[in-house]
């Protein structure tokens, strides 16, 4: 059988090496990514200006994974976005070759392993299991069963404070117009047992923190699910009030990060009564209403934080009638965007945009507070790209500065940066594209302007100050170090 490739219109993916086994690929071909464990041999390849990821597979099964995950692209749920599936393979002595499964590379991911090269610390892992139990709670609503749910089979991105988790692995899944409870409880079980034995490997080769108790974090997603699937599904019924009470209900939705799109309303037999049920809940509350006002998109919990300041920074303005969207212009063109430009190029594949903004805000706040005084925010983005941003993924690094010699040069740096960004050509381009690319050479040309950071919004609960189970300090939480 002839080489043949179905997906994407990509001519270029016929120029790959398909003729030589995966595990073989020449080099240059292949971009250093951090990987989770596979079953399959995966390999991240440089295609065009971005990575695809390469899984070799029987073609059925190649070939029934990718449909799974366009459809569920098409039901925007938070995943990996198929290219396409290469079969007919053979070698130039005439020996078949697996077929192979192309996706996008989901930039800025990290596979869970990744984050503990620097031992898995209880909080990063209730952050990720939080995540993952958001993940599920999504797919189910879109009538999504996974049947393999653990962490290998996720992907996680930082998303501000929190994680925000994508379904990598669909090869096991089955998609229905609705799910039944008996499903869902299948996939929760399996669920808790992967990431209890995940995590007693990690235990059993000393490569989680002392205090974890891998059974305790199985349950915990399961307590999770359970907690967010009953806000967004519950019936609830009331005798009075009944106006205020879908006013709270819709607003509690908006907290966890969700719209509610239909209701079902229903008087009771007796007329006594009403019964109030959600129908359709969309995610990524948060992640429209920014992409709305400025156009960036960006992560669910990002967009909560980006929000934030934009409330602060209108609350602040000289103008305080200034309406919201020409407030979020101005935001975007004095706040945001000058913050993102400050980071050199050669470190923007360390963190997305909205995530660096974010972690400038934190450090923002810490230097104040140590300092005592205000400080601005070009004088914290200089000392975060200075100080904190090159040191990123060592944690030994970023803990050698101390925040009192920080705030020691804050004066010179108050003086080099002044309070406010400097004016610079209006109608130069907006320059957050390009980042969480393979590093180029630099005399390479600049990529096309991109601005989108994520396709999909991925919810979380609130970072609520003080709540149970954050061992995180209150927010804004310490500069991510893990
Ligand atoms: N599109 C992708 N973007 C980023 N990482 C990916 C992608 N596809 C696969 N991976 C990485 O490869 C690993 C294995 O992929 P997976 O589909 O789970 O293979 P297997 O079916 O063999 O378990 C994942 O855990 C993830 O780290
Ligand atoms: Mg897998």
């Amino acid at each position: 059988m002839p080489l043949h490739i179905s997906g994407a219109a990509d001519p270029a993916l016929i120029e790959l090496p398909w003729e030589i086994p995966l595990e073989a690929w020449p080099e240059e071909h292949i971009a250093a990514l951090p990987r989770g464990l596979s079953r399959h041999v995966v390999r991240f390849v440089r295609h065009g200006d971005g990575v695809i990821a390469v899984k070799e597979t029987n073609a059925e099964i190649a070939h029934r994974e990718f449909a799974m995950l366009r459809e569920l692209q098409r039901l925007e749920a938070p995943c990996v976005h198929p290219v396409a599936v290469v079969s007919g393979r053979t070698s130039p002595s005439g020996e078949p070759l697996s077929a192979a499964l192309v996706t996008e590379h989901l930039a800025f991911s990290l596979p869970y392993r990744a984050l503990f090269a620097q031992g898995l610390r209880q909080g990063t892992l209730k952050r990720l299991v939080g995540a993952l139990s958001v993940l599920l709670v999504r797919l189910h609503l879109l009538g999504f069963y996974w049947g393999d749910v653990s962490l290998s089979n996720a992907l996680f991105r930082r998303d501000a404070s929190e994680f925000s988790a994508y379904l990598v692995d669909a090869e096991t899944g089955d998609i229905h117009p609705r799910l039944t409870n008996g499903q869902r409880e299948t996939d929760l079980d399996i669920a808790t047992t992967n990431i209890t034995g995940e995590l007693l490997d990690l235990q059993g080769s000393e490569d989680l923190d002392d205090g974890v108790d891998p059974f305790e974090i199985g349950a915990r997603l399961e307590k999770r699910y359970r907690e967010l699937w009953s806000a967004l599904t519950e019936t609830t019924t009331h005798t009075s009030n009944i106006r205020m009470r879908v006013a709270e209900r819709v607003r509690q939705l908006n907290e966890l990060g969700f719209d509610l799109d239909e209701i079902d309303m229903d008087e009771t037999e007796d007329g006594t009564a009403v019964t109030i049920r959600p129908k359709v809940v969309d995610a990524g509350y948060h992640q429209r209403r920014l992409m709305r006002l400025t156009g960036l998109d960006v992560q669910e919990n990002q967009a909560r934080r980006l929000l934030n300041d934009l409330d602060e920074f209108r609350a602040w303005s000289d103008n305080p009638d200034l309406d919201e969207s020409h407030a979020a212009h101005e935001w975007l063109t004095t706040m945001f965007e000058p913050t993102v430009r400050a980071v050199p190029r050669a470190l923007r594949g360390k963190l997305e945009p909205a995530q660096v903004y974010h972690e400038v805000l934190d450090h923002r706040w810490y230097l104040a507070e140590a300092a005592d005084h205000d400080v601005s925010l070009p004088v914290a983005t200089a000392s975060y790209v200075k100080n904190i941003l090159p040191t990123k993924d060592d944690e030994q690094a970023v803990l050698g500065r101390s925040l009192a010699e920080m705030t020691a040069e804050l004066p010179a740096l108050t003086e080099e940066h002044g309070h406010t960004y400097t004016a610079r050509d209006p109608y130069a381009n907006d320059n957050t594209y390009a980042w969480g690319r393979v590093p180029e050479p630099e005399e390479s040309e600049p990529p096309t302007v991109r601005r989108s950071s994520t396709r999909i919004p991925v919810t979380h609960r609130p970072a609520v100050p003080g709540r149970e189970d954050d061992d995180a300090p209150t927010p804004p939480t310490a500069p991510t170090t893990e």
